[in-house]
């Protein structure tokens, strides 16, 4: 690949929201995790660690997905939350595959900061290597993450790794490529040149 032919991998890149009914193979799966891993992390931390959502997680994280969607929109036992949490338990069932990435959590708050960084740059990496096989990701921080319920699906302690994101992804389905696809030029954020 040459720096033109990188440059445009990297500005191709979007985020996608939807997602074809093929399914993800492990293969392609496999591509995006040793991508991700070999991200540059100080001191060689490896802070990241990822959690392959199975077919019963998924159904488990729906519920949650759905709950908190549906209270954070309608009254409880209302109607409107049960149309709520439906049409979220259907959208959420329907993505491909996920992927939980979590941060393992340094004593260190610098270290911390650093790691961050680091994990960023390998969600990063998973999805350049997605994008470049033809598939979409949408990197979300929405709130299943932050939820107990979720650590308990993949069993981790909420103490010991911080969940960073949640990977949606699939094949593309339609055009992602017009969403999002704004920069300011260089002249506005790059000094010097
Ligand atoms: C730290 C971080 C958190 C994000 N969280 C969300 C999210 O919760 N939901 C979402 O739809 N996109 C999320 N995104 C994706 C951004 O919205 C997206 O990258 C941005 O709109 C630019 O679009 P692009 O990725 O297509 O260039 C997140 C991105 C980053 C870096």
């Amino acid at each position: 690949m040459n720096a033109f032919e990188l440059l445009t991998l990297i500005k191709s890149r979007r985020t996608c929201y939807q997602f074809s009914d093929r399914p993800v193979e492990f293969a392609e799966l496999d591509n995006c995790l040793e991508a991700a891993i070999w991200a540059p992390n100080h001191k060689l931390t490896q802070p990241w660690r990822f959690w392959v959502v199975s077919e019963a997680q998924q159904k488990a994280l729906a519920e949650t997905y759905a709950k908190l969607r549906a209270e954070s929109r309608a009254e409880p036992n209302s109607e409107n939350y049960q149309m709520i949490y439906d049409a979220a338990v259907e959208k959420f069932l329907k993505i491909p595959k996920m992927v939980l990435v979590g941060q393992v959590l340094a004593d260190d708050e610098l270290v911390r900061k650093e790691d961050y960084a680091a994990c960023s740059c390998a969600i990063q990496n998973f999805q350049l290597m997605a994008w470049q096989m033809g598939m979409g990701v949408q990197w979300s921080t929405g709130p299943i993450i932050k939820d107990n319920h979720t650590y308990q699906q993949i069993n981790a302690d909420s103490q010991q790794i911080e969940l960073i994101g949640v990977l949606y992804m699939g094949h593309l389905k339609g055009d992602c490529s017009t969403q999002n696809g704004k920069r300011k030029p260089l002249s506005e954020v790059v000094f010097g040149l």
